[in-house]
């Protein structure tokens, strides 16, 4: 072959190339475009985890199955509540001035405590947010239709609209409540509250929630925050409940006394030891509850990056946060765990290069299983299964994981088992790391399942836990006015 021949076949296998390139780029742009309406659960395929097959899958198909419409909590309400969500200029206790959305004017929204046992009713108001308002109670193992995701089990509250929720509090312990239309947006803005179940026997003592949130780039420690000075008598039991209401994890400390982490995400600790100049990690989303008896001298509790205190007694503590608990061996006793699974389902984030809903911007997109939303894998279960999800972090940034209506129990790290497993809702998964969790398939329904990063799952880090059987008559999309992330 001469020289020009040579370079006519390069020249040939260039433009191939490049061809070849574009049509790449014109399927993963076409792929990635979702319409302007669709149902959540019908786009990606279906991940059965190696289980037994399931009978139909057929969505929305009439006569066949149950809708999500119907899976609602019933009975005679115990407590009743109005939520009113609205445009409010807020001021924190650090004298900074917020222009946000608030749940009655104040954010946090109302802290809302109930009895265990009771069923709680909560009726949702939409004053003036021109994107549509839910309230989802992340924690709250409740029934499907109860869950408050925008597109998955109602449509967004319109302004002058209004949605009401009814769920058993079932579990005593700490949880919260959040919009779920928008909620990288809403959230941030301060869309959100503390939802306390008290136990059917009341301890005595303080009782005091604290909820981290950041700003315009203050980490704050809400609702007190700023200084807070509070006087308890020395010997009085004080519990703490720290809520991560953030977008990244918080690690919290106490200084001036020992103390135990005794419930974490609304589920208590069996035998935890007793703690000193530990840090806590609280994922985003996650709640510790610490407790500790009053001391003759001060106690403070703060967190890393933020300048709020808050301290019981005369004075201030110094609060060590250089060494972190780990939670993996933390207790004396541990309950006994599955050791055999109907499903193991395995939700490996990652990035890919690819478009992103339509959008003109090529770029590295979060990816589970190798694949970018709305075609990430959707968990399918039956329900009375005892499941297992192994998350694999290969994206470089750390996604805490949060699973609507089941609690996981924290099986393994990185391949070891966990000497104290626990239970939670929202799991840290760092990268690197590989979490094995276990869940029971207790609660029929379609569950959300994603990084509680919410500017990540608004850009697609979400999937499904779905029940055969369970269809949703709702919609995404851009024409249907939702948009739960
Ligand atoms: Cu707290 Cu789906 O979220
Ligand atoms: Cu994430």
């Amino acid at each position: 072959m001469g020289v020009r021949a040579l370079q006519a076949a390069l020249a040939v296998v260039a433009a191939l190339a490049f061809v070849a390139g574009l049509v790449w780029v014109g399927r993963a742009w076409n792929d990635s475009r979702v319409p302007a309406r669709y149902d959540a659960t019908a786009r990606g395929p279906v991940d059965l985890g190696g289980g037994a097959p399931l009978h139909h899958h057929d969505h929305g198909a009439p006569g066949g199955g149950v809708s999500v419409a119907a899976l609602r909590g019933r009975g005679t309400p115990d407590v009743r509540f109005t939520l009113t969500a609205g445009h409010a200029t807020v001021r924190l206790p650090s004298g900074q001035t917020v222009d946000g959305l608030a749940f009655d004017g104040r954010i946090p929204g109302p802290e809302l405590r109930v009895r265990q046992g009771d069923l709680v009713e909560v009726t949702l108001v939409n004053r003036d947010v021109r994107e549509g308002v839910s309230i989802h109670w992340h924690g709250v193992d409740l029934p499907n239709g109860e869950d408050g995701v925008a597109g998955m089990t109602q449509d967004a509250v319109p302004v002058g609209g209004r949605f009401t929720y009814r769920f058993l509090a079932e579990d005593a312990g700490t949880y919260w409540y959040h919009s779920h239309q928008h909620s990288a947006d809403e959230v941030r803005r301060g869309l959100f509250g503390a939802l306390v179940v008290e136990p059917r026997e009341p301890s005595p003592g303080e009782d005091v929630v604290v909820a981290a949130h950041t700003f315009g780039g203050t980490h704050a420690l809400l609702p007190s925050g700023g200084r807070m000075h509070r006087r308890v008598a020395p010997g009085t039991p004080v519990r703490l409940r720290l809520l991560n209401a953030d977008d990244h994890v918080h690690e919290f400390g106490l200084g001036g006394t020992s103390f135990r982490v005794v419930a974490i995400d609304g589920r208590e600790l069996e035998a935890p030891a007793a703690l000193r100049a530990q840090a806590l990690a609280v994922p985003a989303g996650g709640r510790y509850d610490i407790a500790f008896a009053m001391p003759r001298l001060p106690v403070t509790l703060a967190a890393k990056g933020s300048s709020d205190r808050i301290s019981f007694g005369r004075g201030n503590a110094t609060v060590d946060l250089s060494r972190q608990l780990d939670l993996t061996s933390y207790r004396a006793r541990a309950p006994a765990v599955p050791t055999r699974f109907d499903r193991t389902f395995r939700i490996e984030i990652g990035r890919k290069l690819g478009f992103f809903h339509g959008g003109v911007k090529l770029g590295r997109q979060w990816s589970i299983n190798g694949k970018i939303h709305p075609h990430m894998p959707m968990l399918v279960v039956a329900e009375g299964e005892v499941d297992r999800i192994v998350y694999v972090n290969r994206s470089g940034s750390p996604h805490p994981m949060h699973l609507h209506g089941h609690h996981m129990l924290v099986l393994a790290r990185n391949g070891t088992p966990v000497r104290t497993p626990w239970l939670v809702d929202s799991l840290d998964v760092r990268p690197g790391e590989r979490w094995d969790v276990a869940l029971r398939t207790d609660n029929p329904g379609i569950w959300m399942l994603h990084c509680h990063n919410l500017p990540h799952a608004a850009k697609g880090l979400v999937t499904h836990l779905a029940y055969e059987g369970v269809h949703t008559p709702y919609r995404m999309g851009s024409a249907s006015g939702n948009e739960p992330e």
